[in-house]
């Protein structure tokens, strides 16, 4: 078996996962040449502004990086036709959101973005290159990238063969920095196995052999699409138990800690809050239910509805408890809102639940001052959408805590950022209106730190109110 030696990368798309990604295996591989590229020349400005930290993603441990290699071994550019043509491996990493018309309107994954760039690579590409999917696709797609490369027409006249491979990112936002140098696995699904070497050999530069996995194209893709499902079921799962704890006077972090420790079931991602957020979760999840409902099963279909259906019912829970425990009334009313990202560490606001509880809030009149340590206005602004521009006096943001609790009648944590772990809560106490609450929504205010703090407090899974 030849195996291919790779000598220079070609990554399709410049964005949550392309970056972070392109960077590692930079840093990891000085004797690759990496270029990413990107239709979107904002973006791509952005990664190759002089300020890092201007990049266009915050991740920890990105920036360092991106000092080191950049324009070394990696570099950011717009220039698709020739990035394509001098590449021996190419990875897709382009958006892959859900439809929004036609048939599997709303569940369907749009693979558009990813048609796209396929025939960005059949006409330009020379001699043979391996083409990989790392974006999350449905299962079967390497089937049309496969028809796309083989069919289309040509800009040059060489012979061409192509290899695609299934490599799905496992990355986590916040902590892609650690997720991608020390992986818990690599997937690689393929059918040729020089190719799948030539990939298996860049990642055992940095991870050990017995990591990385091959399987075949389609439980590759099938099985990204899977570990997600499992990630968010739960969720869904301990957010089910923390409504059911707050009616009880059970407590979900004691009943977390008591099943985590059964080695069968595992202590992690296992935080009730309130509801998952991310650009993936509830998309990939969508997209599973329309395959199975594709593939004629329903019963399997509905069974994966469920995940989204108390996620999305677990933030209207929480909506209504504020307003509940306000007395049914939140009209102009101020209330601080501590954290926009969908988590900690990112400045990603994709479907954060902090989106659908803002404008709930706003419909209900509330007056909301909104903090994020690294989500701007701007983009806070895009968020809340229409809604927001029509109640653009109502609601205000802040990059520090300064005066973000004067005359509040609530505060309603939504995102664990370090720095609210550290909040002088007696301080607080001085400045907000009284009779006030204060809602902790992940579980990261210490009551301790509260006990001599006149406002009432409630926090996700505990059932100390019955
Ligand atoms: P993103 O929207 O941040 O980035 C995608 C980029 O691709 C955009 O900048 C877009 O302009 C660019 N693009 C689209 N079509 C292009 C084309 N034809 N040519 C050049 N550039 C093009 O998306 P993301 O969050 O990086 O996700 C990418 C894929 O990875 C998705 O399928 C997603 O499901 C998957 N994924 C995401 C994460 C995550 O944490 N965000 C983790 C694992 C997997
Ligand atoms: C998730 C997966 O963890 C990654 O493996 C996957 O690659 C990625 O989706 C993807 O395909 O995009 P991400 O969405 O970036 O990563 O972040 P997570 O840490 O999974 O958090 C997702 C949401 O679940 C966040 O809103 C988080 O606050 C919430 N969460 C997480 C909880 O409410 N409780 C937990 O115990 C864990």
């Amino acid at each position: 078996m030849s195996v291919k030696n790779i000598k220079t990368i070609c990554c399709i798309g410049a964005g949550y996962v392309g970056g972070p990604t392109m960077s590692v295996i930079a840093d990891k591989c000085p004797h690759l040449t990496i270029n990413v590229v990107d239709l979107n020349e904002e973006r791509i400005n952005l990664w190759n502004s002089d300020d890092l930290s201007k990049i266009p993603i915050f991740e920890p441990g990105l920036q360092e990086i991106i000092e080191r290699v950049r324009n070394k071994n990696l570099f950011f550019t717009t220039e698709i036709k020739n990035t394509i043509k001098n590449s021996d491996m190419i990875f897709i990493s382009v958006n892959t959101p859900t439809k929004t018309k036609g048939i599997g309107a709303g569940k369907a994954s749009d693979i558009s973005w990813v048609e796209a760039c396929t025939r960005q690579v059949a006409k330009y590409a020379v001699g043979d290159t391996i083409v990989v999917e790392k974006s999350t696709i449905p299962v079967r797609t390497a089937e049309a990238i496969k028809a796309i490369l083989e069919n289309s027409k040509r800009d040059n006249k060489e012979k061409c063969s192509f290899s695609v491979l299934s490599n799905p990112e496992f990355l986590a936002e916040g902590t892609a920095i650690k997720d991608l140098q020390n992986p818990d696995r690599i997937l690689i699904g393929g059918e040729d196995a020089s190719s799948i070497q030539s990939l298996k050999d860049i990642y055992l530069n940095w991870v050990k052999e017995e990591k990385i996995i091959t399987t075949n194209l389609w439980s590759s893709e099938l099985s990204k699409l899977t570990a997600n499902a499992f990630l968010a079921q739960r969720i869904s799962s301990i957010n089910a138990m923390s409504a059911l704890c707050e009616v009880t006077g059970a407590n979900v972090q004691e009943v977390k800690e008591a099943i985590g420790l059964d080695t069968r079931i595992g202590s992690k991602f296992l935080s009730a809050g309130p509801g998952f957020g991310g650009s993936c979760f509830k998309k990939d999840i969508l997209n599973l239910t329309y395959l199975c409902e594709y593939f004629g099963l329903p019963e399997v279909a509905s069974y994966w509805e469920q995940v989204i259906s108390i996620n999305e019912w677990q933030k209207y829970r929480i909506y209504k408890l504020v307003i509940n425990k306000l007395f049914g009334n939140v009209n102009k009313k101020k209330i601080a809102i501590l954290g926009f990202s969908f988590k900690a560490d990112t400045n990603d606001t994709r479907e954060s639940p902090a989106i659908f509880i803002c404008k709930q809030l706003l419909n209900e009149g509330a007056i909301l001052k909104i903090h994020d340590p690294k989500v701007d206005e701007a983009q806070i602004a895009f968020e809340l959408g229409e809604l927001g521009k029509e109640n653009s006096l109502n609601w205000s943001f802040s990059h520090n805590l300064g005066n973000i609790f004067d005359n509040v009648e609530a505060i309603v944590l939504l995102t664990e950022w370090e720095v609210y772990k550290t909040i002088n809560w007696d301080l607080v106490n001085d400045k907000i209106m009284t009779p006030a609450w204060l809602f902790d929504t992940r579980r990261i205010v210490n009551p301790d730190k509260i006990k001599n703090c006149d406002f009432k407090f409630w926090q996700v899974g505990l059932g100390n109110d019955i």
